[in-house]
């Protein structure tokens, strides 16, 4: 068994987007495919030598297979230790929290998220920092610049793992730890919340059904929602982890979660309904008859917080994705702590929650978390509703309306148009960014324009800018428009159109989320032009 250096040649189309890098499962099992990326993060981040690193994914097709060759790339790369998910299992959240828990210097986590799985759909791989976070900007562009000229990778010859057992391992020089994915992650979710006000909640009648997507949080769901908290046996469904998600978008959202959605939807529908997604950082949330917007869930959570042992004493404030509602932003304002917008991506978040500037954070993707680890989390918000619900002895449906009663609603809605030509999604931006000055002042479907621009985040902590994060179009009434390419796509272009509308308290709150958005989304419709520009006459997906 020995180290042996394979020469190679830079793959075009390795840059990490939003969240790592996501390609179709079978580029990535391409000859030196996986290897060139992996050995450019590890040159990017200053070699692996004597350190230590989490090793986990979702369990999605070629997830065993590249958890073997990083094994053997960090070993011919002299790291001293990898701390591994068992069958190479982690969630997101969970890696996060190891890589802290740990003092590790960093992580590799497998997964496309929220894209499909299997042969011919997708998969990813990204690294997460020693604070458990994704690496930022400056890393990515290092590992970016480092796929574009790498000359040779460096691997181990060995036989594979068994990464079927806890316990201990090596790979000639370092160390293999083998860990229950589930056990610390649990104990973390202990500490954080009223276990015992949840478990009183479950035992008096209150039903719920957790949705795991055939995804990686059904081991963690049942543990922690049938073992632990006592929900009844059947309350976590599809929970088994398939490589393929059973074929379906393991997404937790209205169109990719129907089955959750038309339960939950039903008169005999329990009293809460959650689903997670592939690599279990994502979260939908549901009452009785009610689908809770992430964005208007973030606002409920920030409001709600103090209920939770572990946010007794107060948020030192809330941070939103720039796409994200606004509803977040009232309830800062009213509680008096920092409010903060960032661009779309959980990485820009981690420096405000490094820095205490936040506690909790959100993205109208059904993403919301907080500085118990920096990555979102999706059991972390389910257990968070629950402790709010045990405590407040009030229905989904009744927080959310005393919610509206007290800031308003900001109605909401995103549309998405999947898979267009790069070129004419391109177009559409470019044509936007030519006309932004222009804009304010003028009347779209009976909305003035106020402002509008391409959103560039300047990071209040080190400082960094980051530029063309997507174009905002706010209008006089406090309507606004988001429109931005999707940076975690695999296949053409995916643009994103988000809508919001804001009513006070003293408005109109029972609208139908379409009824309240018309004006706005004919104004969309007039400034971008996007049925010219994507040959669609309406969007693929609407959530
Ligand atoms: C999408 C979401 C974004 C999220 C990311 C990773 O990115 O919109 O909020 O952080 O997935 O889960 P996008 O495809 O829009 O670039
Ligand atoms: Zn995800």
């Amino acid at each position: 068994m020995s180290v042996i250096t394979v020469q190679t040649t830079p793959i075009e189309g390795q840059k990490p987007g939003t969240s790592g890098l996501r390609k179709k499962t079978r580029i990535f099992m391409q000859p030196h495919f996986l290897e060139n990326f992996v050995q450019s993060i590890i040159d990017a981040i200053g070699g692996v030598q004597g350190k230590t690193l989490v090793l986990g994914g979702d369990g999605r097709y070629f997830n065993d297979r590249a958890a073997q060759v990083i094994l053997r790339m960090c070993a011919a790369g002299g790291a001293a230790k990898m701390i591994v998910g068992r069958n190479a299992l982690l969630s997101t959240p969970a890696a996060s929290n190891l890589i802290r828990k740990r003092a590790a210097d960093g992580g590799f986590i497998m997964s496309a998220s929220h894209n499909p799985g299997g042969e011919n759909e997708d998969f990813g791989l990204k690294f997460n920092g020693a604070n458990g976070g994704p690496a930022p900007e400056s890393v990515t562009d290092r590992i970016f610049v480092r796929t574009q000229d790498i000359t040779e990778y460096r691997i181990f010859e060995g036989q594979d793992i068994d990464l079927s057992r806890i316990g201990t391992a090596t790979l000639g020089g370092m160390e293999i730890d083998i860990v229950d994915p589930v056990a610390d992650y649990a104990t973390l979710m202990e500490q954080l919340f009223d276990f015992g006000a949840i478990r009183d909640l479950l035992s008096s009648g209150f039903t719920l059904r957790f949705d795991a997507m055939h995804a990686v949080t059904g081991p963690y769901a049942t543990e922690i929602l049938q073992n632990r908290l006592g929900a009844a046996r059947d309350s976590v469904v599809n929970a088994t982890p398939l490589p393929d998600f059973g074929g379906g978008h393991p997404d937790p959202n209205p169109v990719w979660a129907k089955d959750l959605m038309d339960v939950m939807m039903a008169k005999d529908a329990p009293d809460f309904g959650a689903a997670s997604d592939g690599d279990g950082d994502r979260n939908m949330i549901l009452g009785r008859g009610i689908y809770v917007t992430p964005s208007d869930s973030l606002a409920v959570l920030a409001a709600n917080a103090h209920h939770a042992p572990g946010y007794a004493a107060g948020l030192s404030g809330v941070a939103r994705s720039m796409p994200t509602s606004r509803a977040a932003d009232l309830v800062a304002k009213k509680a008096g702590i920092g409010s903060y917008e960032t661009p779309t991506g959980w990485k820009f978040f981690g420096n405000l929650l490094d820095a205490g500037r936040v506690t909790l954070c959100g993205e109208e993707s059904a993403g919301t978390g907080s500085d118990h680890v920096r990555e979102k989390d999706g059991l972390w918000a389910v257990l968070l509703w629950l402790n709010i619900l045990a405590a407040r002895k009030q229905s989904v449906q009744q927080i959310l309306q005393d919610h509206w009663s007290e800031y308003g609603r900001n109605y909401y809605s995103r549309h998405d148009y999947e898979a267009v030509p790069s070129d004419k999604a391109n177009a559409l931006i470019e044509r936007l960014r030519a006309m932004l000055n222009d804009l304010p002042g003028q009347e779209c479907a009976g909305l003035t324009v106020e402002a509008a621009d391409d959103f560039a985040y300047h990071d209040p902590i080190d400082e960094s800018v980051s530029k063309h994060q997507g174009i905002r179009i706010s209008f006089t009434d406090g309507s606004r428009i988001v429109m931005r390419l999707s940076g975690t796509g695999t296949e053409g272009a995916t643009l994103r159109v988000y809508l919001e509308r804001y009513q006070p308290a003293d408005g109109r709150l029972d609208m139908s989320v379409d009824e309240a958005l018309l004006p706005v989304i004919q104004a969309a419709e007039e400034i971008a032009q996007i049925r010219q520009h994507t040959d669609r006459d309406k969007p693929d997906v609407t959530t």
